[in-house]
């Protein structure tokens, strides 16, 4: 099967890693052709690193990359059984480009949406064939994290449940069926991880290098919150939040830090900005007090 991927960032080129390395044929597009080339540029790389290993043989890689289409076009999803879309995180957007997408696939195409706290039943909701909708949400980077939550909307059908929890199983992944509910499982655990350390910060407790030293090397944690939030993108983790607590009817458990929102306002986004909470400019950072 020919699997679609919409936006060529973060999730998506991994995503599209993925499945390639999963012996399908696929088609990345993203509106910006230098996040295209960048991809391909960073896929060359990963498959390097791959072949060092001997995790892949060179003849492999070189079948990898050429599974690849790279285009800024949806219409060359016209041939894909699967679309999954990893574009930024908001309704209006996501609802315009699902509308597009139905009108480029066949019928029996799956679309997905790789939100990280959209309704699934809402950006369902424009298409003319909703039981074709499915939350398929990677976790980032999507090539090493095994697990893939699947969230069916109230309109999904069961067939495509199915289908779309056998296809990322094949993939070697372990899915896991959500509710689709806020946040789904991991996003909404992880609200209090990333609110509570912000709080910490707020109140003055405790710099963001200690609060993160304190979690690895104390707490076990592999990441501390202030580098895994700089990891994630502080645009995509305030967004998350800010719809989670809206989307929990304003509860307080769940409300935005101003702190994170002013470094999204001031393009502090993390590592994929250079500067987040902390300055990747400066070198390899020790987040240690
Ligand atoms: P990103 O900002 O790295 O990439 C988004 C890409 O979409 C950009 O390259 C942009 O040019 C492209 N794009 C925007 N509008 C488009 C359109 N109309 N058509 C085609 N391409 C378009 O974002 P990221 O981090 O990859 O997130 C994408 C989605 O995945 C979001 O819904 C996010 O919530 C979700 N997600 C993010 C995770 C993360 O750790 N960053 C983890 C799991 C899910």
């Amino acid at each position: 099967m020919k699997v679609g991927v919409l936006g060529a960032g973060t999730m998506g080129a991994g995503i599209a890693q993925v499945a390639a390395q999963a012996g399908h044929q696929v088609v990345l597009v993203d509106v910006n052709r230098e996040v295209l080339d960048k991809a391909k540029g960073n896929l060359v790389k990963v498959l390097d690193r791959l072949v060092e290993k001997g995790t892949v043989s060179v003849a492999g890689a070189a079948e990898i990359s050429e599974r690849f289409t790279y285009s800024t076009s949806t219409t060359d999803f016209s041939a894909c059984g699967i679309v999954i879309e990893a574009i930024v995180e908001n309704m209006n957007v996501k609802h315009t480009v699902f509308k597009e997408l139905e009108s480029i696939v066949s019928e029996e195409c799956i679309l997905a949406s790789n939100t990280s706290s959209l309704p699934i039943a809402s950006i369902g909701s424009v298409l003319n064939n909703p039981s074709r909708i499915i939350g398929i949400h990677f976790f980032n980077p999507a090539p090493l994290m095994p697990l893939v939550e699947i969230i069916p909307a109230v309109q999904t059908s069961q067939e495509v449940m199915t289908a779309a929890k056998q296809l990322i199983d094949s993939w070697k992944k372990i899915t896991v069926l959500c509710k689709d509910t806020p946040g789904f499982i991991v996003n909404r655990v992880a609200r209090p991880f990333y609110g509570e350390a912000l709080r910490i910060y707020e109140e003055g407790l405790a710099d963001f290098a200690t609060i993160d030293w304190a979690m690895t090397k104390l707490g076990g944690f592999r990441m501390g919150p202030f580098t895994l939030m700089d990891y994630i993108g502080n645009d995509i983790n305030y967004t998350v939040t800010e719809s989670v607590f809206t989307a929990f009817y304003y509860d307080p458990r769940y409300k935005p830090s101003f702190t994170q929102k002013r470094h999204f306002e001031a393009g502090y986004l993390g590592r994929k900005s250079g500067r987040g909470y902390y300055n990747y400019a400066e070198g390899i950072v020790q987040p240690e007090p």
